[in-house]
């Protein structure tokens, strides 16, 4: 599919078969659009500053946190990383977390995973500060975002959202699926694209015959963790397939949990990866960590 599918999910008919070429759903263009927003902002008061701990020698992670950085002082923001090293134990993470909610010159606030074995993400996250969880990690903020309260996304959820939105794509009255139920992507976007009054569904490791179900999707969101787990055979031709999943390749690549290569021949349009939801959601853990210095 090209233009004339993409035109049909906007305006809410059927989708149309694909014509062998989906559309890529980009996220550079949005997410450069965030930044310079966020940077304008910033430009025009005191720098707010977000705080990241961490408490893993894994390298993936780091490079996460230290491109965020980079993102962070490109715009303008201040960013400390808070290093509590690979055997910090949850009373450390905890005390770390709640002063980092108390000090005056901390905005935002992201406890980044994975964390040292044994120590629950979920019970330290809790010790988060509402008002300054930027990434949505504090179970407070998942109750407060499913029961319609003001809060905090957890970002990658918040960029599916916004890529489709940036794309034209329409959710109201869509049969969206959802591919994971993890609490950092699955059950949150689940509650967001309620919120836009999609149809959900959210498949996960025991659902019975996956293909089946994803086939019935107008918009494929998935998030599970496993390479090329989505092949051409799980998506109807014409859908729109968003990728979230990010795994670094032997050559220095990235590769998403969708088989691009199978499934671009059959979907209407696909996210890239890199460069789909990734950028997007840097960009929304910018623009919270400004919102958080602002309120
Ligand atoms: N682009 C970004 O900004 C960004 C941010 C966060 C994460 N990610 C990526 O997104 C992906 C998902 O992350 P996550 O943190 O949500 O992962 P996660 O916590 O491991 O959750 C994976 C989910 O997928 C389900 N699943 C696993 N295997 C499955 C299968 N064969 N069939 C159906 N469902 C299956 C699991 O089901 P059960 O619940 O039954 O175990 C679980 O709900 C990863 O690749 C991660 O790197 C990207």
């Amino acid at each position: 599919m090209t233009g004339h599918a993409a035109a049909d999910l906007t305006s809410g008919g059927a989708r149309l078969p694909g014509d062998g070429v989906a559309s890529p759903l980009s996220g550079k263009d949005l997410a450069a659009s965030i930044r310079a927003e966020v940077a304008a902002m910033v430009a025009q008061g005191p720098a707010p500053k977000l705080a990241i701990v961490t408490a893993t020698a894994d390298e993936a992670s780091a490079w996460y946190v230290r491109s965020l950085a980079r993102a962070a002082g490109k715009v303008g923001i201040t960013c400390e990383v808070v290093d509590l090293g690979p055997h910090a134990d949850a009373a450390t993470i905890t005390a770390t977390l709640v002063a980092l909610g108390t000090d005056p010159g901390t905005h935002g606030v992201i406890l980044q995973t994975p964390l040292p074995a044994g120590v629950s993400a979920r019970e330290v996250a809790l010790a988060i500060e509402p008002a300054r969880d930027v990434d949505g990690a504090n179970p407070v903020s998942l109750g407060r975002l499913a029961t319609g309260l003001p809060a905090y996304a957890p970002a990658t959820a918040e960029a599916v959202v916004a890529l489709l939105d940036h794309h034209g794509i329409a959710l109201a009255g869509k049969e969206v699926v959802v591919v994971g139920r993890s609490t950092v992507v699955g059950k949150p976007l689940a509650h967001l694209l309620l919120d836009r009054d999609a149809t959900v569904t959210v498949c996960h490791s025991r659902t019975v015959n996956l293909p089946a179900v994803t086939r019935r999707a107008d918009i494929l969101v998935v998030a599970v963790g496993r390479a090329g787990l989505v092949t051409a055979d799980h998506v109807a031709p014409g859908a729109v397939v968003i990728d979230v999943g990010t795994h670094p390749t032997a050559d220095g690549g990235l590769v998403g949990d969708v088989d691009a290569g199978s499934v671009a021949a059959v979907a209407g349009a696909l996210s890239p990866v890199p460069g789909g939801v990734g950028p997007v959601t840097t960009a929304l853990l910018l623009r919270h960590t400004l919102d958080a210095a602002r309120a």
